[in-house]
């Protein structure tokens, strides 16, 4: 695996890469799990090169604290990535990626007033701005998300349709846990009961047979806090605070729910 620490150095070797070759990306804020190594699998299975970056991305933290607590292990996540046969790693520079400060912003004006939107200002801004910025740096055909955050992935597709980029928005379903629980970089911060607690949720919210309101009298009678739960076109999505943990789950209604499990 090659790694890339300035753009510079990444971009001569994208020039190298005959058009006829495929490139799949797959955009990380590190901290790597079965969930992101499933989107690179993905990538590999349906492309000939693979890239992933590795950026804790500032902007789209909407609490200076989640950003400095954000947990940092490129080690780790580097033998995943090696593990898994990608081909590029990116590893770009703050200095680089905001070289002209957080002046030009990626604004969408509907989404942003709902759910993760409402709850976390700021966040969608940041997020579309840095997916534009390694979008445009990595040029793929083909890039990866996971539906666990399903609002991201459709304000992304959304932005490439909108501003004509030549990009496949490819959603890959949730990864979870035995009992539902989506895999997160966030689940490392619970502590045992919290850990304990989550799983609770994850069972309760798929009961997709209760209304809202039972699912939310459930969830908070066992003591977690509920930002949202809402439906839209179709899928029910939650955000909950376990502590000061902050976890999103959604799913399709109507339809089995299907839970990809790892065993796990
Ligand atoms: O989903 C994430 O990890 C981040 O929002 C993303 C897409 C890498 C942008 O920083």
């Amino acid at each position: 695996m090659q790694i890339f620490h300035t753009l510079a150095d990444w971009r001569a070797v994208r020039k190298t890469i005959p058009v006829t070759a495929s490139l799949g990306f797959v955009p990380t804020m590190g901290n790597l799990h079965v969930g992101h190594a499933s989107l690179l699998t993905t990538s590999r299975q349906e492309n000939d090169l693979t890239l992933a970056s590795i950026f804790v991305n500032p902007t789209q933290f909407n609490k200076p604290d989640d950003f400095t607590h954000y947990p940092r292990t490129l080690e780790a996540d580097l033998a995943l990535l090696s593990d898994t046969g990608v081909d590029y790693c990116l590893l770009p520079q703050e200095k680089e990626i905001y070289a002209t400060g957080y002046t030009y912003k990626i604004d969408e004006t509907i989404s942003h007033q709902l759910m993760e939107g409402k709850h976390r200002p700021g966040h969608f801004t940041g997020m579309l701005t840095i997916v534009m910025k390694l979008l445009q740096l990595v040029q793929p055909q083909r890039a990866y998300f996971g539906e666990k955050d399903y609002q991201q992935f459709q304000l992304i597709r959304d932005m490439v349709t909108s501003f004509f980029l030549d990009i496949e928005i490819k959603p890959c379903p949730t990864i979870r846990e035995t009992s539902g629980l989506a895999y997160s970089s966030r689940n490392n911060r619970l502590t045992p009961e919290q850990r304990q607690l989550a799983d609770q949720f994850a069972r309760i919210f798929h009961q997709s047979s209760l209304s809202n309101e039972q699912l939310i009298t459930a969830l908070t009678a066992c003591g977690v806090s509920v930002d949202y739960l809402e439906e839209h076109e179709g899928r029910r999505f939650t955000a909950v605070n376990i502590g000061d943990i902050r976890l999103i789950d959604n799913y399709k209604l109507n339809s089995s729910v299907s839970v990809t499990h790892t065993g796990a």
